[in-house]
């Protein structure tokens, strides 16, 4: 060992040691009575688009995959022939026959020989297994036309992977040689529940059959149809989110103009949507359009915030600002109308066309996503020719940049953090000494990326002190949302990693990074509260905010050893109770998984605060919400 070494090490040695040691004593100093700022109402809420299998094979709770007969080289997409016993047909894609505009092909099934015992037809593999719960009901339905006018039974069927049971099953009367929809139900009897099930639809006797949306559908939240899965939207429901930016993200924009979240094509009957390819290396069925964003955001009682497409393309593409820019200006123009307008105006009546009568209230719509990557640098002009035509027919909407921007001071700025643990702790300074005079910001996507598919503990606690920084400065910025939402756990379903819920075909869990928005969402009140610390590490973090019935206070060390600390609270009053809620890992890599999802999840108790100076010691490596009712 060298000189240089030796005391290299020495000072390394050192440093660990007091790593593990005792931390120095923090002072957190709180004025119950003296309110600093006002915190806003709308400060916690969600970000989503299709990656990760956000939608199909998530939270849009379709079962079959590829329900719209895709194909390439290899075949017909998730979609495998089958022929039981002395069976003998072939599929194949046939681009001249489809059901309508926007869906021109099909699959044709041409069974040469079948019969009761040995029919033919296909099997759908589902999003990594189709989840089938006993004593539930499915709705299916399909397009179809028979090569005849006599009636053909086609059977549907839920079906064990790995015995063969049945274990819903249906029969379907084709008539006729013109496309038409078709509706089933299927009932499973006590089987065991279990994700490794196929569907399959076949025939009995030699038949040609043209198939085009097949679609089949569990139990929906609020019991929607073309609706989304119970067991994700009641855990964003513990979340209590006040609003949800969509569609995106990289997915509002697509890799090509001709690839992005075109709305007026994700409206309506689904067989007139035509999907498309998404940013994030898959199809989108776009079975999630337009309404079921809103009706999302009526179930969920959060405010639409809206994203229009801007004008630019991942890729590259961006649209000169003037009058290439003005069918995009148009279609944003047109889209808030879809969204708010009366059934006296055009967009507006396509809405209640699409079953919801009444207008969604809208304050916020958000030009583009990250503009940033425009080469070009085009955003200035871009967002000011929207900004006028938006503001022109409806003045009060908040337009939000997605950057800073000359020539028009934008109402709110969009700003994007993705960083790990350790810059997560700095940037939770960043708002402290923002211009209150300049425009207000959304945080419109954070995370701190370590784990994956989901977070870990650490990560957890760059999200706690990360977000203790917007409480206290959550004057300026109005609202922030985590991103991305959702993750599909099986193999190839994550584009991205660190996402705040993970799921399979038949359960979710919430990564440590979820539980701690739903303790810090769980007390917030309407103002930050006159407050000070000193002493303790550079890794202990707290917010104090109340109303005038309650105080939050949220501490977070993020260290492995105990953090000491006196809390005076100034005119708390007589003795109160606080209801203590602590999220604990035992190191920053301990996680939740699919398999083992509650390993670190909140742990309630309670606190006696017997007047106006408390001794307490903050757990190491943990995150606390204490709430103290004032009343
Ligand atoms: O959240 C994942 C991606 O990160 C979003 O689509 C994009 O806006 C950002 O770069």
């Amino acid at each position: 060992m060298n000189c240089r070494c030796v005391i290299a090490c020495a000072l390394l040695v050192g440093a660990a040691i007091s790593g593990l040691g005792a931390q120095s004593a923090a002072t957190l100093t709180i004025d119950v009575n003296q309110p600093k700022a006002p915190v806003s109402p709308t400060l916690y809420g969600l970000m989503t688009e299709e990656i990760n299998y956000s939608y199909d094979g998530g939270l849009y709770a379709e079962l079959i995959r590829n329900r719209t007969f895709r194909s390439d080289w290899s075949g017909i997409l998730n979609w495998f022939l089958f022929e039981k016993g002395s069976a003998s047909a072939k599929i194949a894609a046939d681009d001249r026959e489809g059901p309508s505009l926007a869906l021109t092909h099909s699959v044709k099934l041409e069974v040469i020989k079948a019969d009761a015992k040995s029919p033919a037809g296909l099997l759908n593999e589902g999003y990594w297994g189709i989840a089938v719960r006993p004593n539930t009901r499915y709705a299916g339905s399909f397009y179809a036309k028979s090569h005849s006018d006599a009636a053909l039974p086609v059977t549907v069927a839920l079906v064990a992977d790995q015995s063969g049971q049945v274990l819903a099953t249906a029969t379907v009367p084709v008539t006729g040689t013109a496309w038409k929809q078709y509706k089933f139900e299927l009932r499973s009897g006590a089987a065991a529940p279990s994700t490794e099930n196929h569907f399959e639809i076949t025939v009995d006797r030699p038949a040609t059959l043209w198939l085009q949306l097949v679609s089949l559908f569990p139990p929906t939240y609020h019991d929607r149809p073309n609706g989304n899965r119970i067991d994700i939207m009641e855990k964003l429901a513990a979340m209590r989110p006040s609003f949800l930016r969509f569609p995106g993200g990289n997915y509002l924009e697509g890799d090509r103009i001709e690839n992005r979240f075109d709305w007026k094509k994700m409206i309506g009957p689904l067989v007139d949507r035509p999907t498309h390819p998404t940013t994030w290396s898959y199809h989108s069925s776009d079975g999630m359009g337009l309404l079921e964003y809103l009706e999302w955001c009526e179930d969920l009682q959060m405010q639409p915030l809206l994203a229009v497409y801007g004008g630019y393309s991942l890729g590259g593409q961006a649209v000169k600002p003037g009058p290439d820019l003005e069918s995009y200006v148009q279609d944003a123009l047109d889209e808030i109308e879809y969204v708010t307008g009366g059934p006296d105006t055009k967009a507006g009546a396509l809405r209640v066309r699409d079953g919801h009568p009444a207008p969604f209230a809208l304050t916020y719509v958000e030009v583009g996503n990250e503009d940033e990557f425009d080469r070009q640098r085009t955003y200035d002009g871009r967002y000011a020719q929207f900004y006028k035509a938006i503001k022109a027919k409806y003045p009060k909407l908040q337009v939000i940049a997605t950057m800073p921007v000359k020539g028009i001071a934008p109402d709110v700025v969009d700003d994007h953090y993705y960083k790990r643990e350790s810059g997560m702790f700095e940037e939770s300074k960043h708002y402290d000494k923002t211009d209150r005079n300049g425009p207000k910001i959304f945080v419109g996507e954070w995370a701190t990326r370590e784990g994956t598919p989901t977070p870990n503990f650490g990560a957890a606690l760059g999200d706690a002190a990360f977000l203790t920084g917007l409480e206290r400065n959550s004057d300026i910025v109005v609202m922030a949302a985590y991103a991305p939402l959702f993750v599909n756990v099986n193999p190839g379903g994550m584009q991205w990693s660190s996402d705040l819920i993970g799921y399979d075909a038949s359960s979710s869990y919430g990564s440590p990074s979820y539980y701690t928005q739903v303790m810090f969402r769980s007390c917030l009140g309407d103002r930050t509260l006159t407050s000070s610390v000193s002493g303790g590490g550079d890794q202990f973090f707290y917010s104090a905010t109340g109303s005038s019935n309650k105080v939050c206070l949220k501490l977070v060390n993020a260290t492995s050893a105990d953090q000491p600390i006196t809390i005076t609270l100034h005119g708390i009053g007589p003795a109160r109770t606080a209801n203590v809620g602590t999220l604990h890992g035992n190191t920053i890599w301990a996680t939740n998984t699919i398999r083992d999802p509650k390993r670190i999840v909140p742990v309630s108790s309670k606190l006696n605060i017997k007047g106006e100076v408390t001794p307490y010691s903050v757990p190491a490596y943990s995150i606390q919400v204490m709430e103290i009712d004032l009343r």
